[in-house]
């Protein structure tokens, strides 16, 4: 049972993870490089409104399995790299509600409205706190492998 909830921990995990290391990586600098205004906010923003839902998804999913693990530990048994995982791991789930409930907001707004300079203004302002929340992700897992 504990092996199964791990599994699905870490498909949550690594489908978070990847997401953000393939938009970093290939999505965004392709899009920089390839694309113009506007099809470049408008190309950008379509691929958030399809990645989105699948971080919500595995948010409540990462939430519920290491929840149920930690419960079944007990939080006192627990070794100090999960309570660091904890709170790394709820640090980055209010990171992403910020990044959804504003800019990411007014991006989608904006571009509702055709406004791209703005579209284009609020995807870059989501940015530099996907860069936090990838960097976070990676602490939370050296933090449950080497910190006991
Ligand atoms: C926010 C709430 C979180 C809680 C309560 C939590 C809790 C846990 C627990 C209890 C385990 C079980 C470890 C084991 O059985 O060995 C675990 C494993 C793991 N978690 Fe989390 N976690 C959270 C968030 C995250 C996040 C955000 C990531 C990565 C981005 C992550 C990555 C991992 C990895 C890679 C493992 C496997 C480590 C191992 O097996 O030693 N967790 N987590």
């Amino acid at each position: 049972m504990i092996a199964l909830l791990v599994f699905l921990h870490l498909v949550a995990a690594i489908t978070w993870m990847g997401g953000m290391a393939f938009i970093l990586f290939a999505m965004r600098p392709a899009a920089l490089a390839m694309l113009q205004a506007p099809t470049r906010p408008r190309f950008i923003l379509a691929t958030l409104q399809r990645f989105f839902p699948l971080v919500w998804l595995s948010i409540g999913v990462i939430l519920l399995t290491g929840l149920i693990i930690m419960l079944q530990v007990g939080f006192a048994q627990a070794p100090i790299g999960w309570h660091a995982m904890f709170g790394i791991g709820l640090v980055m789930m209010l990171v992403f509600a910020h990044i959804f409930f504003a800019p990411y907001r007014r991006a989608r707004r904006a571009a509702a409205m055709q406004d791209w300079p703005a579209t284009a203004r609020g995807l870059e302002q989501i940015h530099p706190l996907v860069i936090l929340n990838f960097t976070l992700g990676w602490l939370a897992i050296a933090a449950a492998l080497f910190w006991h």
